[in-house]
């Protein structure tokens, strides 16, 4: 499947359509088979302002596909859990995770989950979403992240100009100032810059790094 055959299908079906491609295709076009390098690099680093890692942080990945992610968290001694919309995406990770401790996947929606963790990853999440969903992704997220908890966003693919409704998507391209603007008050942006190492596409990805604020 190509990047327009799972467009069309998200077209024609909604969110379902996430459903349709994971039962098409085990290896989306999106997937990259392993865990994201630049996650790997800064969480080796210690620069996401994360917690000691102890199985009492608890790790959000939404729309975490396959989990290669969740699943490296896991290993790094978080207690994750990997989230995602389609059944499909989540018996994959689960099989994938065989054996490996601290990891569970939950088929859920994102919007609809009322829970709260000390950390959110997300890669390839927001960017997947429909233009008109992203206020609410921003409230979600408040709800989400426990205060003084972090969110980590690998911004991807990040365009200069923005053309809403007539863009082609997902991806659906954004800005790291753009993502600022749409989480609005509420969260601290600690870490933006370009990838220190080379990666496929590194030009096009940027680290973020926000803690959400306290309310007193
Ligand atoms: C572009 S993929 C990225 C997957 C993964 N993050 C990766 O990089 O391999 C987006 C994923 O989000 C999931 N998804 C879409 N809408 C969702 C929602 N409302 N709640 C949870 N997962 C969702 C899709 O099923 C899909 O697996």
């Amino acid at each position: 499947m190509d990047k327009d055959g799972m467009r069309h299908l998200l077209k024609e079906h909604n969110e379902q359509g996430w459903e349709a491609i994971w039962r098409l295709s085990d290896k989306p076009p999106w997937d990259n088979g392993d865990v994201q390098p630049l996650l790997k690099h800064y969480l080796e680093k210690g620069a996401l302002h994360l917690p000691e890692p102890n199985r009492n942080v608890k790790v959000l990945v939404p729309g975490c596909g396959k989990g290669y992610d969740a699943i490296y968290f896991a290993k790094m001694g978080y207690s994750t859990t990997g989230m995602d919309i389609s059944p499909e995406g989540v018996r994959l990770a689960t099989e994938l995770a065989e054996g490996v401790e601290g990891v569970q996947f939950k088929c859920a929606d994102f919007f609809v989950e009322e829970e709260e963790y000390d950390v959110v990853y997300d890669y390839t999440f927001f960017c997947a979403l429909p233009l008109e969903r992203r206020g609410e992704y921003a409230d979600k997220m408040k709800r989400t992240v426990k205060q003084g908890g972090v969110l980590i966003t690998l911004v991807f693919p990040i365009k200069e100009e923005l053309v809403d409704g007539v863009e082609q998507g997902p991806p659906f391209g954004y800005t790291p100032e753009l993502y600022k603007d749409i989480l609005g008050d509420g969260f601290e942006c600690v870490l933006d810059e370009y990838p220190p190492i080379t990666t496929e596409n590194r030009d096009k990805k940027r680290m973020n790094v926000f803690l959400r604020k306290e309310i007193k």
